[in-house]
């Protein structure tokens, strides 16, 4: 058992959120919640019926839901715009000239867009888009920094009906490569570069790269100046930005869209294969963002709200764009690195902007943690009310010291579990009503069934391992993986009948609590990034010197887990320093920064069962520094064991 585990399984602090705090909120105790979450999942219709009301709607839908397993249609017949509901109807209202995004850059500069710039500049774009011959249904790339034009660009393409891929900006061009041709994109939108920690990430050029071989539908390429860095301009294929908005005026009117109109592809990965498309639709997804946004950061007009995720991830989408805005939020973006020029860069921001609400990772905790407590101290942080996080279990020690230091033992932590896959939070605390515990996600959100099931789909007794399900379709979920049905199917609804298997492993206490230790399939979470050690081993025998490659995770103190490669090359191939090297450049090159390997080793053979599966459990337990233990009895040469056992250098 790990030491985190252990941790977990004796944890028996409970924090109840601090009086006032509930008296505010939206939700302000369990009795209430619980109620809400029985309507929620025994008469759904009657319950998002009434939220999606929240939202503005151009034609009112005429059915809740159509579920043909594992198919749903959310709000059947309705029509209404994602944009619209962002940013048109906060208009003519107190809102108007409230700030929608504050941004920083990483060098220091700083620009607050108000609901009516921001509106302007979506349809100004909206009309470049047009210009471009862009068309409602189409896909389009944006590989960009994290600078407001960003999500200008995201709301322009939803405005239209244009569904957009976001590409984060840590990923290569060969993943770029990839994205457009698995979404036939017919555009890429991108800045010449972005900063991090001090230098230019040349975005332009990696798109380049991705489009140099042609035979791809990509026509056009937008390319804001952002980093002023030289870059090449493709006649007749890539235009400016700034010189395109030259053309057009700020007249766009939104395009009501079916409440089923893809709203975006955003790619994640699984274990098998190359990253998945995972498809989102508008209204269903839009909600999800929406309530959750008004039930757990409980969003106030008065907040300044920062969820420090990158755009290139869901978290991004949901959480510092479409859920905040179509709440009439304040929403932080911030370009670059929480080290840069200093490990103060988080906490200054948060002191200058009076930052209230905070959204961020283990990982980033963790980093803070090591960075040292006089980073925060030498900041005001008291206009912090609640605190989040999300992307894998969070330690206890790391909860302890982000209620203690950053929210000064005031602030309501929310631990909020979920996936690119669910759009938006589905297992979480309620930040006025729920009691917490360090290191659990505690209880279902609104509208979701979810349980820990055995291997036979029959849920488990409290204090028991099993699998994470959700036993209901959820507005929000995912549609399917962009033209590919059958792996919709058979990744998410094929492990049980009737339920949707996430991926996770998971136990319930005896408050029902849920308590998720990390994926149980071959996807890793290195710093709350999933990545497929089937898309890393792919990366290492694309290599001319690599025979074969099994990746692992190990247990790392910051990231959550390490890469770990075990490579066997080819005959005559010189197994040495220089092509460790050169196979962690590879890994970079091919996938991205991202998923670069922390250590390589030169294997002769890999242990293998006599029917040829490599068997990643012993290979997990030597990455670990542990002695390898159970069953043995089919490993084909046990003599190799022996050979893996020595670490890097
Ligand atoms: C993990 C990120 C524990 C989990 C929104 C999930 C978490 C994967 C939590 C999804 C949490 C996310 N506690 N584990 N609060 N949040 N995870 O698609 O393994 O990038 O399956 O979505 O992150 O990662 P994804």
């Amino acid at each position: 058992m790990s030491k985190n585990t252990a941790n977990q399984l004796s944890e028996t602090r409970v924090f109840k959120p601090a009086k006032e705090f509930s008296k505010k909120a939206r939700i302000q105790n369990m009795a209430q919640y619980r109620a809400l979450w029985e309507e929620s999942v025994k008469r759904p219709d009657k319950f998002w019926a009434r939220e999606a009301a929240d939202l503005c709607w151009n034609k009112k839908w005429l059915k809740v839901l159509d579920w043909q397993e594992p198919f749903a249609k959310w709000f059947v017949g309705g029509r209404l715009n994602v944009a619209e509901n962002c940013l048109d109807r906060h208009l003519g209202t107190a809102r108007q000239n409230k700030a929608a995004i504050i941004w920083e850059g990483e060098p220091g500069e700083r620009r607050v867009i108000t609901y009516q710039q921001l509106h302007r500049e979506v349809c100004l774009f909206a009309n470049v888009l047009k210009r471009n011959k862009i068309k409602k249904g189409e896909r389009v790339l944006i590989y960009m920094p994290m600078i407001p034009e960003a999500a200008i660009a995201m709301l322009a393409c939803a405005r239209l009906g244009i569904v957009h891929s976001v590409v984060f900006g840590g990923f290569s061009a060969e993943s770029i490569k990839d994205r457009v041709a698995d979404c036939g994109a017919v555009a890429v939108i991108t800045a010449d570069g972005g900063y991090r920690r001090g230098a230019i990430v040349p975005l332009k050029a990696n798109v380049d790269a991705a489009l140099k071989d042609g035979g791809h539908p990509v026509k056009r390429v937008i390319v804001f100046r952002r980093a002023g860095n030289d870059i090449h301009i493709e006649e007749g294929r890539d235009v400016w930005w700034h010189r395109e908005l030259e053309y057009v005026d700020a007249n766009c009117p939104p395009v009501p869209l079916d409440s089923e109109a893809p709203l975006f592809i955003l790619y994640t990965s699984g274990s098998t294969g190359k990253p998945k498309g995972i498809l989102h639709s508008t209204a269903g997804y839009l909600l999800g963002a929406h309530i959750s946004c008004k039930y757990v950061f409980d969003l106030r007009d008065d907040d300044v709200y920062w969820c420090t995720a990158d755009i290139g991830w869901v978290t991004g989408h949901s959480y510092v764009v479409y859920g905040p805005l179509s709440m009439g939020a304040t929403s932080l973006m911030y370009e670059g690195a929480p080290n840069w020029p200093d490990n103060g860069r988080f906490w200054k921001i948060i002191e200058e902007f009076s930052v209230s609400v905070l959204y961020t990772a283990p990982t980033a905790i963790r980093a803070f943690i090591k960075w040292g407590d006089e980073w925060p101290k030498k900041h005001d942080l008291s206009s912090l009310r609640l605190l989040g996080t999300v992307g894998e279990p969070i330690n206890p020690e790391a909860w302890m010291w982000y209620h203690n230091v950053i929210g000064g033992g005031r602030c309501p932590i929310v631990d909020t579990w979920w996936q690119t896959e669910t759009g938006g939070h589905m297992i979480t605390s309620l930040p006025g009503a729920t009691p917490t515990k360090p290191g659990t996600a505690t209880l279902p959100f609104f509208g979701v069934d979810a349980a820990v099931v055995d291997d036979n789909g029959q849920e488990v007794p409290p204090n028991t391992m099993g699998k994470l399900v959700i036993r209901k379709p959820w507005p929000s979920m995912l549609r399917t993986v962009w033209g590919d049905k059958a792996r919709y199917k058979k990744t998410y609804w094929s492990e049980f009948k009737g339920m949707y298997f996430a991926g996770d492993g998971a136990r319930r206490d005896k408050d029902g609590y849920f308590w998720i230790t990390g994926r149980i399939d071959d996807v890793l979470n290195v710093a709350g990034h999933r990545i497929g050690t089937a898309e890393v081993e792919g990366a290492l025998v694309s290599h001319p010197a690599v025979a074969e490659a099994a990746v692992v995770g190990r247990p790392d103190e910051i990231k959550g887990q390490g890469v770990v490669c075990f490579v066997t090359v080819k005959q005559g191939v010189k197994a040495d320093y220089a092509l460790r090297d050169a196979l962690k450049k590879h890994v970079r090159t091919m996938i991205g920064p991202v998923a670069t390997p922390d250590e390589i080793r030169f294997a002769e053979v890999l242990p293998k069962t006599r029917s040829g599966k490599i068997m990643r459990r012993l290979l997990k337990q030597i990455a670990a520094g542990n002695a390898v233990t159970g069953d043995t009895t089919t490993l084909e040469d046990f003599s190799i064991l022996a050979k893996l056992g020595s670490a890097e250098d």
